[in-house]
Formats: structure tokens, C-alpha cells, sequence
């Protein structure tokens, strides 16, 4: 039987968006090894910014969250690869930009956790909920054809 490859859902939330982190974002999954296999970039209603975080719903910061979200355009990703949900967690760093480790997204170019630049899944599980969510109209099948690019 052949096994599901695992994907997860990264967002370059919109202070990554307008301080020009996209290519560098999108650098760093690429020469890790994953494949991009779901890209845009939108603008983000109220009830679907809520919708997203809705496990945050009674957290003090759930309205503050939800305000950043909508303030400004979002570039939503699907990446694919081996261990990505968990890697991808490790090339962002840790959710408070204070905590991140330098050479991660976050350690490297954020101080606030309330711009803290990109969400990636924390599971599993929640990286096929988001999926399913942002993009609804499924992704692109495609097959590298890297060799016959070059040879
Ligand atoms: S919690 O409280 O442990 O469930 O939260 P955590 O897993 O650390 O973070 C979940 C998301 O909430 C965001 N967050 C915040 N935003 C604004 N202000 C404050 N104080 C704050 N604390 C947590 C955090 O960035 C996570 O967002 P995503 O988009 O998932 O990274």
C-alpha cells in the first residue's frame, strides 16, 4: 500500500508579508529538501481568521491574534517531505520570538510573539484540518522533473 507522503500548512503572516520575507521564507523549505505543493496569497476574513484559530477562541490574546491576521494580506503554503510537520516547527522556532533560536525564522527575524511572522502546524493532524481549510479546492499534483531539467 502506498503511504500518504506528509504534508503541512505554513502561512507567512502579513508583517512577513510587508517587511519582504517571502523569498526568504520560501528559501529556506525549498534548500531543506521540501517540496512546495500549495501556494497563494490572500486577504483573510474576520470569521475565517476565527475559524483557524478557533481552539484559541477563550485565550486573552484571541481578538489581538485574529486582528493581526486580517491586518494585511497572508501567502498560505502546502509543503511536502519527509518529517515536515515536526521540521517545519524547527525552521520556524519556538512561538515566542524571545525563546527562538538564532538560525530560525522567528529567532532571526522577529521579537514580538504577537508578530511573530509565519505559522506552521503543530501536528499532524491539524496540518490536514488547516489544508482542508485553506484550500479547499485541492492542490496540484505534480512530479519533479528535475533531471530532465538539467541533463
Ligand atoms: S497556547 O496558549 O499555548 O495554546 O498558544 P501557543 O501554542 O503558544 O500559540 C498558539 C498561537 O497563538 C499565538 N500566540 C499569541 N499571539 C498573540 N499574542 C500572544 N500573547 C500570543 N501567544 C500565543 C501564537 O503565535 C500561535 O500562533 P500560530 O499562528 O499558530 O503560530
Amino acid at each position: 500500500m502506498e503511504v500518504e507522503p506528509e504534508q503541512t500548512f505554513i502561512m507567512i503572516k502579513p508583517d512577513g508579508v510587508q517587511r519582504g520575507l517571502v523569498a526568504e521564507i520560501i528559501a529556506r523549505f525549498e534548500r531543506k529538501g521540501f517540496t512546495l505543493r500549495g501556494l497563494k496569497l490572500q486577504n483573510v476574513q474576520q470569521s475565517f481568521a476565527e475559524k483557524h484559530y478557533e481552539d484559541l477562541s477563550s485565550k486573552p490574546f484571541f481578538r489581538g491574534l485574529v486582528q493581526y491576521i486580517v491586518s494585511g494580506p497572508v501567502v498560505a503554503m502546502v509543503w511536502e517531505g519527509k518529517g515536515v510537520v515536526s521540521t517545519g516547527r524547527t525552521i520556524i522556532g519556538a512561538t515566542n520570538p524571545a525563546q527562538s533560536a538564532p538560525g530560525t525564522i522567528r529567532g532571526d527575524y522577529a521579537i514580538d510573539i504577537g508578530r511573530n511572522v509565519i505559522h506552521g502546524s503543530d501536528s499532524v493532524e491539524s496540518a490536514k484540518k488547516e489544508i482542508h481549510l485553506w484550500f479547499p479546492e485541492g492542490i496540484v499534483q505534480w512530479t519533479s522533473s528535475l533531471h530532465s531539467w538539467i541533463n
